[in-house]
C-alpha cells in the first residue's frame, strides 16, 4: 500500500471517530482512548471550545441540536420550500435585514446563514431565555393559522421564522442569535469557530 493510501485512510478514520466522540463521547472514550483524549474536555468545552457536528444524517426539514458553550445550539436542513417562506416573511417579522440582531457578518443575508440549506442558531429566545420549540412546518397552528414554519417560544408567545427572525408586536426584540461557525467538510460543522478563528 503507497503511504499516501495509508494516510489518507488513518485521516478518514480519524474524522470519523473525532466526528462521533464530538456527539457521544461517553461512548466512544472507551472504545477510541487516544481518539478521545484529543476531544476539548468537559472544562475547556463549558469554557467555549468549539464543537465539531457531523450533519450527514440529518434529514431535509429536520432539526438537531448540539450544546456549545452550556447552550443548546440548533442545526435545521432547510428545504427549498422552507427556504422560500423564509423569502415571503419580510413583511412579517421585526428586523427583516437583521440589521439589529446578532450574527457573524457572514450570516448577515435572507437565509442567516453560510449555505442557506443549513440554519444554525443559538435556540435560546432573546426575550428571557427560554429555549422555543421548533414547529418547522407550515401548516395552521394554535398560534398561528397562517404559519409558514419556524418556532414558538410558549413562555410569552414570541414567534420566529425559518431563520430565526422573530415575528413583529412579540415580546422578544431581536432575531435569535447565530454563533460562528464554519463548514470543515460538506457535512461536517465547526460551532464556535469560523474563518476568522472566533
Ligand atoms: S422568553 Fe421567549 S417569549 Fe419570553
Amino acid at each position: 500500500m503507497a503511504d499516501n493510501e495509508l494516510d489518507d485512510g488513518k485521516r478518514r478514520f480519524l474524522i470519523t471517530a473525532g466526528t462521533v466522540a464530538a456527539t457521544g463521547a461517553g461512548a466512544v472514550a472507551a472504545a477510541v482512548p487516544f481518539v478521545a483524549s484529543m476531544m476539548p474536555s468537559e472544562r475547556a468545552k463549558a469554557a467555549g471550545a468549539p464543537v465539531e457536528v457531523d450533519v450527514s444524517n440529518l434529514e431535509p426539514g429536520q432539526r438537531m441540536i448540539v450544546e456549545w458553550r452550556g447552550k443548546p445550539v440548533w442545526i435545521v436542513r432547510r428545504t427549498e420550500e422552507m427556504l422560500k417562506m423564509v423569502k415571503s416573511d419580510d413583511d412579517r417579522v421585526a428586523d427583516p435585514a437583521s440589521t439589529r440582531s446578532t450574527q457573524p457578518s457572514y450570516a448577515k443575508n435572507e437565509f442567516r446563514s453560510l449555505k442557506p440549506e443549513y440554519l444554525v442558531l443559538v435556540g435560546i429566545c432573546t426575550h428571557l431565555g427560554c429555549s422555543p420549540v421548533d414547529r418547522l412546518h407550515a401548516q395552521p397552528e394554535p398560534f398561528a393559522a397562517d404559519w409558514h414554519g419556524g418556532f414558538y417560544c410558549p413562555c410569552h408567545g414570541s414567534l420566529f421564522d425559518l431563520a430565526g427572525r422573530v415575528y413583529k408586536n412579540k415580546p422578544a426584540p431581536d432575531n435569535l442569535t447565530v454563533p460562528p461557525y464554519k463548514f470543515v467538510s460538506d457535512t461536517t460543522l465547526l460551532i464556535g469557530e469560523d474563518t476568522k478563528g472566533a
